[in-house]
């Protein structure tokens, strides 16, 4: 796509205002599922996997209500971000793309011209319609799930943002870290090593200080998104005002004095402590295994709990692909990735994509018209390293101008037609790992490879490379034309 047809939406804002909003929204697209009588012991979590698993992108977002045991309107949220509409919807952008690279090139293209706006601080909100102190305290008062039939626990925190505060810069950082319940008053918060929230978290207990946090969980979609995205050290609170064209309203949390949005539905305020820790896991994990043991984490003491009347608990548990995050997952690095590939100044970029089935980051393509020797290899070793690419990434792909990046058959045809495995292959060891991954190496790294399936560039230059067996654009054209019926 044209760099001008991008511009086109970028005065474009996102629409619909929180999650209630998000929801009628949906509704109007006929994208929402509603259930009612789900358990929320397995039963949510495997009814989402078996409509997300064969759906190819278009899976509904499911709302549980009538949850037994509790009350009705307590209700769950999963697969907010399974179809490429409603991942449009959430960022503001046109919901019908011809190709599944022309939303991360759209996306991209939006961030590349943000402009940050912080939240603005108001005095009320309906997150304020419940107050929850003291004794009072009781996280399992809402329906929270065991997602996945091997899971020994309740995670109150999936499809959520953990706002943390940096204690050098101020900065308030809103990650995706999953959250066990260990009882009413305790939940656990697993933060991967690298990741912000961690960073803040070590800081703080290096110096001997408990690290205030707030869990959101049940928040705008766009909120959840951002969280979930490779961001640089900019706050997500900022990043989703700019999106939205308008700044995020927030309250002042009573314990923490952080920024919660006013109209968020559920937010569990407390702090963690050094030294205080508990067994956390096991947990189905997004490379589709229990690979992450049970391992001893620091948890956090709930102080507050805020939540709107009737609230809507958003969750994502993660399984063997395709699951209900591979694609939000794939789109948020992907535009990263391309964001990395534009400021190292490698030209040519027509389409990047990390394949749903990776799952999400493990498998990376970029689509290059390449320009010189060398130019396919640049790309692969900058999309490799850069901060959207490098968490556990397995393997990176580059394919010509012809190839879509996001179709996983053409993308195969190049690897089995244009790629050589003496030359075309070069290996990254000692990678940022994750121990989710079945493989990682002592010390927690892995190593990755990156595959050239680029037609060599002598051959492209001499044009020796066979020509390849097609319709032509023409032809196509002109038979779409005869035969309306056969191709509507
Ligand atoms: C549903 C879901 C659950 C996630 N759970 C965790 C988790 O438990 N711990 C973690 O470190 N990252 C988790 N992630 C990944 C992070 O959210 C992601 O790496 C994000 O970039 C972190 O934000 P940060 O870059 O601001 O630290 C999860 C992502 C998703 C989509």
């Amino acid at each position: 796509m044209a760099r001008s047809d991008a511009a086109t939406d970028l005065n474009k804002t996102v629409s619909y205002r929180g999650l209630r909003g998000w929801l009628e929204q949906v509704d109007k697209l006929g994208e929402l599922e509603r259930v009612s009588g789900a358990n929320w012991d397995v039963e949510m979590g495997a009814v989402t996997h078996m409509l997300t698993e064969k759906s190819h992108g278009t899976a509904p977002a499911i709302l549980f209500d009538g949850v037994p045991g509790y009350p009705q309107g307590y209700r769950t949220l999963y697969g907010q971000l399974s179809s490429i509409r409603r991942i449009a919807l959430t960022l503001g952008l046109p919901l019908d793309y011809e190709r599944k690279v022309d939303i991360v090139q759209r996306y991209h293209a939006r961030m590349a011209e943000l402009k940050p706006l912080k939240p603005r601080f108001v005095n009320d909100g309906p997150v304020f319609e419940n107050v929850i102190e003291g004794d009072a305290i009781d996280v399992l008062k809402f329906p929270v799930p065991r997602h996945h039939e091997q899971d020994k626990a309740r995670f109150i925190g999936t499809a959520c943002a953990v706002v943390t505060k940096d204690p050098d810069d101020g900065w308030f950082n809103l990650g995706a870290y999953r959250s066990q319940v260990y009882d009413g008053k305790t939940v656990g918060c697993q933060i991967t090593e690298g990741k912000h929230g961690r960073i803040h978290r070590d800081k703080y207990f290096a110096r001997g200080e408990p690290m205030k946090v707030v869990i959101l969980c049940g928040q705008d979609p766009l909120l959840f998104m951002l969280s979930s995205s490779p961001l640089p050290e900019v706050s997500e609170y900022d990043i989703a005002g700019g999106l939205r064209g308008e700044p995020i309203d927030v309250v002042r949390g009573p314990f923490t004095g952080f920024p919660i949005p006013a109209d968020c539905e559920i937010a569990i305020e407390g702090e963690t402590v050094p030294g205080q820790t508990r067994p956390e896991g096991p947990f189905g994990e997004w490379m589709g295994y229990y690979s992450d043991d049970t391992q001893d984490r620091p948890y956090v003491n709930v102080k507050t709990i805020l939540h709107r009347n009737d609230p809507i608990l958003t969750c994502a548990p993660q399984h063997k692909p395709v699951d209900e995050t591979g694609l939000l997952k794939g789109i948020a690095g992907a535009s990263q990735i391309w964001r990395a590939l534009d400021a190292c100044g490698i030209p040519e970029v027509l389409g990047v994509w990390n394949h749903e089935a990776g799952p999400a980051t493990r498998f990376t393509t970029i689509q290059i018209r390449q320009r010189y020797p060398g130019h396919a290899r640049q790309a692969l070793h900058v999309a490799c390293a850069c901060q959207g690419g490098a968490y556990a990434g397995k393997w990176t792909v580059v394919v010509d101008d012809d190839i879509d990046a996001g179709d996983l058959d053409q993308v195969l045809w190049a690897m089995c037609t244009r790629f050589d495995p003496k030359v075309d292959i070069d290996l990254v060891q000692k990678a940022w790992a994750s121990k989710r991954d079945p493989l990682f190496l002592p010390g927690n790294f892995n190593n990755r490879i990156l595959i050239d399936a680029c037609i060599p560039y002598d051959m492209k230059l001499k044009n020796t490379f066979p020509p390849t067996v097609d319709v032509s654009a023409d032809l196509r054209a002109k038979l779409r034309a005869k035969f309306p019926k056969l191709f509507h």
